[in-house]
């Protein structure tokens, strides 16, 4: 859990807004409800010195001393680069540097690296074996330095990076291509990884790609839906808007403890899709304790009642209690059957218990 520049800054994110929204998260309540990473992402890099280190431009004068004030506030810094002589924004890439780039990573005091394709494309052949020698060559630079760095994968989802990565040492790696601020962008991406439930566990994830909460897109209801949904899928939660001038509203999205914890989950469990009809779909995600979280969706614009037997949700025993987790409410069951209706673009997010 933590935020990520891109989303929202793109080239804009410097030295002087990675400080303003460690000092937002450390007091705004993100910190408290688990947001650990500040990553910075594309648009840092600067030349490399004669001795080939990599220097940062000017936008970031000193990362170490910015590493060092990000820890003050007990939070995290995470840093990005390619494996390609470019990043996909044209900035230098670590080609030809791995090792060398991890140590100057290391010694800056990065604890998250977000490894990105980009330009790989055109110095290596885009098939699996080389895409996972490509991602081999950081991890074991990363591994070598001797500091705990998250590792992030992110190639797209391409030579079916989740059947690899953790073997690369990575920790979580996109499945799809980038996310906008859009419900089209959003809910595609998010209802089409079900069949990548099994690839997700403890301490190696699959990424849909960070939150656009907040940043202006969408409705209240949809990015609840965007949060429930990555929740649901056990994703990263890397919030990408301005957490400086964040409105109160979107705060209690980004820190509803409830749905936090079932994106938290112990047991890593990601939901799998367990029903559906028409543009209602209705997902399952086993948490540790027995108790199930489950996501009534509603695709469609308008209103729409969704009626479903428990059974048919991978519930075996209908569940005997029922907690809504937006509206902090308890909810009433009627043994097997359940019936609701659901806001267009929404979802009722359920834990619910024998
Ligand atoms: C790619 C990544 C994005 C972002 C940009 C930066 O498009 O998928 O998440 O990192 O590069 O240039």
């Amino acid at each position: 859990m933590g935020w990520n520049s891109w989303n929202k800054f793109k080239s804009q994110v410097d030295d002087r807004v990675i400080r303003e929204t460690a000092d937002a998260m450390a007091k705004n309540g993100m910190k408290a409800a688990g947001y650990v990473y500040v990553n910075i992402d594309d648009t840092w890099e600067g030349k490399r010195d004669a001795s080939g280190n990599i220097q940062t431009n000017k936008k970031f004068p000193n990362m170490k001393a910015l590493a060092d004030y990000v820890h003050s506030k007990g939070l995290k810094i995470g840093i990005y680069s390619s494996p390609g002589p470019q990043t996909c924004a044209h900035y230098e890439g670590s080609y030809g540097h791995e090792e060398q780039d991890a140590r100057t990573y290391a010694a800056w005091g990065i604890d998250y690296l977000k490894y990105d394709w980009c330009s790989a494309g055109k110095i290596y052949p885009d098939d699996r074996n080389t895409l996972q020698a490509v991602y081999q060559k950081m991890g074991d630079a990363l591994h070598s330095t001797g500091r705990p760095i998250v590792f992030s994968l992110c190639e797209y989802g391409r030579g079916a990076v989740w059947e690899w990565g953790p073997d690369v040492g990575g920790n979580l790696w996109r499945t799809t291509g980038d996310i906008s601020d859009s419900w089209d962008s959003m809910s595609k991406i998010g209802f089409h990884q079900s069949n990548l439930a099994k690839w997700a566990g403890p301490g190696h994830w699959n990424d849909p790609d960070m939150l656009e909460i907040g940043n202006g897109g969408m409705t209240n209801t949809e990015y609840r839906t965007h949060m429930s949904l990555w929740a649901m899928l056990a994703a990263p939660l890397l919030a990408g808007n301005d957490l400086r001038t964040v409105s109160p509203e979107i705060l209690r999205i980004l820190t509803n403890r409830d749905v936090i914890a079932i994106d938290q989950d112990r047991e890593g469990k990601q939901a799998v899709r367990t029903w559906k009809s028409g543009e209602q779909e209705v997902w399952t995600r086993p948490l540790a304790n027995g108790d199930h979280a489950v996501a009534f969706f509603n695709r469609a614009a308008e209103p729409a009642k969704i009626n479903v037997a428990w059974q048919d949700l991978g519930i075996s025993k209908a569940p005997k209690h029922a907690r809504n987790l937006w509206l902090h409410k308890n909810v009433k069951l009627h043994g097997a059957q359940y019936l609701t209706e659901v806001p267009g673009h929404g979802v009722q997010l359920l834990r619910v218990s024998e």
